[in-house]
C-alpha cells in the first residue's frame, strides 16, 4: 500500500475524508499524540486499525468526536458528573469511559461493555472528523509496543505502507496521551493520567480514585481496569532504568556508567558526562511531556543498550510522564539513596542509636512499625496468613491478634519459617516504597532499622550495616530492668535470639554497647559523622 503524506489544506481535508468514507486508515494528528483513525461505526474498518498497528484484538479504542452532542449516540446514558467533566475540558485531552450504547460495535470495545470517548482539541483532528460526518475510532498511531508517535514522520516510520495516508500537523502540543477517566463506576477511576491531572478533574467532580496500575506494575494474575496497562508499552528496545534521586546524586551514579552502548536520557541541565538524550527542562512537566516519547525513539536511532532516565516528578502532570517512563522502564527503578542498616539484639541499644541519628536530621524507617502496617486488615498479608493458620488468628473485629499468631506460628520450626516467608517479603517491599518516596522528597540517605536485617534479607539493600551489641550479662540485665522480667522469662527471650558472634561479618561496624547511655550516643554521633565523611 502507498502511504500518502496530507497536508491540512483542501486537498489534504477532502483525501482524508474519501479513504475515512471507504473504511481506510488515516493517521490523524491530535493535541496529545498522533491517532490511527477509521470509522468507529464499521467493524472492518475497525479491524484495518488492529491489523496495522499489530494491537491485541481485546484492547479497546478511543472514540474521538467533533461535537460534543455526537456523545449521546455512543453511550448509553451520560451522568451528571461526566457532563460536568465534558464541560469543563471539551475540547481536551481527557477520554471518558462510560456503558456503551449498542451502535458501537464490539471490535471497537474490545468486548467490553464500555466505551472511551474523547472530543480532541486539535483543529485539524476537529476538521478531519466533521467533514467525515464519522466518530473516529483511534488508538496512538505507533506500532503496538513502541513509543507513541508526536509527529508525521515518526507515524511514517511506523506506519509507511501499513495504511492509507497520514494528516501531517506538525508536532503535538502535548506529547504523552490523554487522561482515562472511568466514569461508568462510583467512585470514578483514573485509568491513564494525562494532561488533564488528578486536581483538575477533582476541582470539577470531586474525590475520585486513582488505579494503582498508574504507578505500580500489574500484580500477576490481576485483572487490568484497562486492558491497555497490561501490555508492554513505550518500550524502545534498550532496557531503561528510572534512576530516582537528587540531581547531583543521579549525576554521580551515570556518570560511573562508562560501558558501550550506555546512555543518560535526562534532563537538560543534567552535568552529564556520558552519551545522553534529553526530554525537557527537570521543573518543567509540560516540556518533558512533549519530548519523552521522540526521546526513547532517539535512543534507538543512537543504537543504545542500557539507558539510566533521570525520574520526573510524578506530581501533577508529571504523574503522566512518570506513567509513561515507568512502563517504558519495564517499571526497573535504581533509587540512589543511601541505605545504613541498623540491627543488632534486644537490650543492646538499638533504639538510643536511631534514637540518637533521628535527632541529628536523618531519616529513620522503622521496620517494626512497617511490620504492623502490612499486616492490617484487608492486606494480602494479613490474607496470606489467615490461610496458613486460619481465622483463630483474627481478632473479632478481622485485625490481626498478634498473641494468637505467635502461639500458632512459633509452636513449630516450620511454622515460625511460614510466617517469615510471607511477612519478610512485604515487609522489605513497603521499605523500598519508602525509601523511593524518601528520594523524591530529596533525601540521600536513610537509616533502615530492622531487628532481624540478615534474617529478612533487608542487608540487600543496604549500603552499610551497623550492628549495635552489647555482652549477654550486660543484655540480660537491661532487659530484666526495661521490660520488668524475670531472669528466667528475660533469658527465654534472649535465648530465642542470634548468638553473639552472629553479627560479626565482613562489612558490619559493630558499636559496641557496655558502657553508660551518654557514651552510646558519643558513639552514634561519632560513628555516623565519620561514615558520612568517608562514603
Ligand atoms: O491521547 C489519546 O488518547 C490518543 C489519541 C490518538 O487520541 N489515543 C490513545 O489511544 O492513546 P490508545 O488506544 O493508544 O490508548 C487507549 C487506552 C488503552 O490503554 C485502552 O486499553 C484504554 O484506553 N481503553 C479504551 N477503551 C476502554 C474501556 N472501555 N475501558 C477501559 N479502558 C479502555
Ligand atoms: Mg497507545
Amino acid at each position: 500500500m502507498n502511504t500518502l503524506l496530507l497536508q491540512p489544506n483542501e486537498e489534504g481535508f477532502s483525501q482524508a475524508k474519501t479513504n475515512l468514507t471507504l473504511g481506510r486508515v488515516v493517521a490523524i494528528p491530535t493535541e496529545t499524540v498522533y491517532g490511527l483513525a477509521a470509522n468507529a461505526l464499521n467493524p472492518d474498518a475497525v479491524a484495518a486499525i488492529f491489523a496495522a498497528k499489530g494491537r491485541p484484538m481485546d484492547n479497546p479504542l478511543i472514540v474521538h468526536i467533533g461535537d460534543i452532542q455526537d456523545w449521546d449516540y455512543l453511550v448509553t446514558h451520560i451522568p451528571e458528573n461526566a457532563k460536568k467533566l465534558a464541560e469543563a475540558y471539551w475540547p481536551g485531552p481527557l477520554t471518558i469511559i462510560l456503558p456503551a450504547s449498542d451502535k458501537v460495535p464490539k471490535e471497537v470495545t474490545g468486548g467490553l461493555d464500555t466505551v472511551a470517548v474523547r472530543f480532541p482539541a486539535n483543529l485539524i483532528a476537529q476538521a478531519i472528523i466533521l467533514r467525515s460526518k464519522l466518530p473516529l475510532a483511534a488508538p496512538s498511531a505507533n506500532l503496538s509496543g513502541s513509543p507513541s508517535p508526536t509527529n508525521a514522520a515518526r507515524v511514517m516510520e511506523d506506519m509507511n505502507g501499513r495504511i492509507a495516508a497520514v494528516m501531517d500537523g506538525g508536532p503535538c502540543d502535548f506529547g504523552v496521551e490523554s487522561t482515562v477517566i472511568d466514569m461508568s463506576r462510583t467512585p470514578p477511576r483514573l485509568l491513564r493520567p494525562g494532561g488533564i491531572t488528578p486536581e483538575m478533574i477533582e476541582e470539577v467532580i470531586g474525590p475520585i480514585e486513582i488505579d494503582p496500575a498508574v504507578t505500580h506494575a500489574l500484580q500477576e494474575g490481576a485483572v487490568a481496569a484497562s486492558p491497555g496497562m497490561k501490555y508492554k508499552h513505550y518500550a524502545p528496545k534498550a532496557e531503561i532504568h528510572i534512576v530516582k534521586g537528587t540531581p547531583a546524586a543521579y549525576a554521580e551514579f551515570v556518570n560511573k556508567q562508562k560501558e558501550e552502548g550506555v546512555f543518560a536520557l535526562c534532563f537538560e541541565e543534567d552535568s552529564v558526562e556520558i552519551p545522553s538524550i534529553t526530554y525537557g527542562k527537570r521543573e518543567d512537566p509540560l516540556s518533558q511531556a512533549q519530548q519523552l516519547f521522540d526521546a526513547l525513539r532517539q535512543l534507538d536511532e543512537q543504537g543504545a543498550k542500557t539507558v539510566y532516565a533521570a525520574c520526573p516528578n510524578s506530581t501533577g502532570v508529571g504523574l503522566a510522564v512518570y506513567n509513561r517512563l515507568l512502563r517504558a522502564a519495564g517499571f526497573r527503578v535504581i533509587n540512589t539513596i543511601k541505605v545504613v542498616g541498623l540491627t543488632g539484639p534486644t537490650g543492646a541499644g538499638k533504639t538510643t542509636v536511631a534514637n540518637t541519628w533521628r535527632l541529628m536530621g536523618i531519616l529513620v524507617i522503622d521496620t517494626d512499625a512497617l511490620a504492623r502496617q502490612v499486616v492490617e486488615p484487608g492486606s494480602s498479608c494479613l490474607n496470606a496468613l489467615v490461610t496458613a493458620f486460619s481465622s483463630e488468628i483474627l481478632n473479632e473485629d478481622g485485625s490481626l491478634n498478634r498473641a494468637a499468631l505467635a502461639n500458632k506460628a512459633f509452636a513449630t520450626p516450620e511454622g515460625a519459617a511460614t510466617l517469615n516467608a510471607i511477612t519478610h517479603p512485604a515487609i522489605l517491599a513497603l521499605t523500598q516504597q519508602k525509601l523511593e518516596e524518601a528520594a523524591d522528597q530529596g533525601h540521600t540517605v536513610a537509616v533502615v532499622d530492622a531487628p532481624l536485617l540478615f534474617e529478612a534479607g533487608f542487608d540487600a539493600i543496604c549500603h552499610h550495616v551497623v550492628a549495635v551489641t552489647a555482652d549477654r550479662e550486660t543484655r540480660l540485665a537491661r532487659i530484666m530492668a526495661r521490660d520488668n522480667l524475670t531472669e528466667e522469662v528475660a533469658k527465654r527471650r534472649m535465648n530465642a535470639q542470634q548468638p553473639d558472634d552472629f553479627y560479626c561479618r565482613a562489612g558490619v561496624s559493630v558499636i559496641h554497647n557496655d558502657g553508660d547511655q551518654p557514651t552510646l550516643i558519643r558513639n552514634a554521633q561519632q560513628w555516623w559523622t565519620r561514615w558520612w565523611c568517608n562514603k
